[in-house]
């Protein structure tokens, strides 16, 4: 008690957060009786262009090699991605990939089965699309084409002025809609969501390697500039990390 009333009086906003995110017997119970509508896990854009994906069947490397290539990579070729690695970097990331009682899972672990986290793609050297900003529709495996323009410069100032940001054809912008899980994990769904970033992103940084590309993961960036960047609200959904993947210089 002496140590709960310590980190409230005198810690940072972190160890609060830490704190007041812990499971107690109390709260676990709330979770298995917790009444209330299922957030819908896909979100669409009905108007939007739509760009149906390939087939991602590629075959690569065994995993225990490219485990031991992955890197964090912030020079890219001017080479442009394809349509090919694109499929199969989101389908790596969010693809469905089997069923349980009728609900459909996905590549990467999610509480709940619940999934947050929605992708974005800042496209700036892709063959087959504009240079603009584009959402994964996962259950179509398809992009939605939501602006185009080249935004190269605004997430490279939002992105801390990284180097990386210079050259790659393509940042993946994840973001989650934190509703989705705390409405059955209340605040301790927050982690959750933070934690199920890093699967998915792990799995695309893998799946890069395999597929002879390079990427990097970055959590310093000013969160309302990619926020609008992406036409978020920054509360109900909002930006937790950024991913630039290419090819090898
Ligand atoms: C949560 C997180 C945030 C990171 N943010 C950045 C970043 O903003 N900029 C950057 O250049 N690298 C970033 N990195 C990459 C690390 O610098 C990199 O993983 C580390 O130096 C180890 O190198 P390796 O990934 O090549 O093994 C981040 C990594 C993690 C896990």
């Amino acid at each position: 008690m002496t140590k709960i009333l310590f980190i409230f009086l005198f810690s940072g906003i972190g160890a609060k957060f830490h704190e007041k995110t812990k499971l107690t017997p109390l709260s676990a119970v709330k979770q298995v009786i917790k009444l209330g509508k299922k957030p819908q896990p896909y979100k669409t854009y009905p108007d939007a262009e739509k760009i149906k994906l390939p087939l991602p069947d590629y075959r690569g490397m065994v995993l225990e090699e490219a485990i031991k290539r992955r890197r964090s990579v912030r020079n890219y070729s001017s080479a442009p991605l394809t349509l090919e690695e694109i499929s199969q970097l989101l389908f790596s990331a969010q693809g469905i990939t089997g069923y349980y009682a009728g609900i459909p899972l996905r590549a990467a672990p999610s509480a709940g089965a619940l999934y947050p986290v929605e992708i974005y793609l800042i496209v700036l050297n892709v063959n087959g699309l504009k240079k603009g900003i584009y959402h994964y529709n996962v259950r179509e495996h398809s992009l939605e084409f939501i602006k185009e323009g080249d935004f190269k410069n605004e997430i490279f100032k939002a992105g801390l002025f990284q180097e990386m940001f210079l050259d790659a054809p393509v940042i993946f912008v994840y973001t989650a809609i934190f509703k989705r899980t705390t409405y059955k994990y209340d605040e301790r769904g927050y982690r959750y969501v933070y934690i199920e970033i890093g699967h998915i992103a792990q799995n695309v940084s893998l799946q890069a390697v395999s597929l002879g590309l390079v990427s990097c993961v970055i959590g310093a960036f000013f969160d309302d500039m990619v926020n609008k960047i992406i036409e978020v609200d920054g509360k109900e959904e909002a930006v937790i990390y950024l991913q630039t993947i290419g090819k090898p210089k």
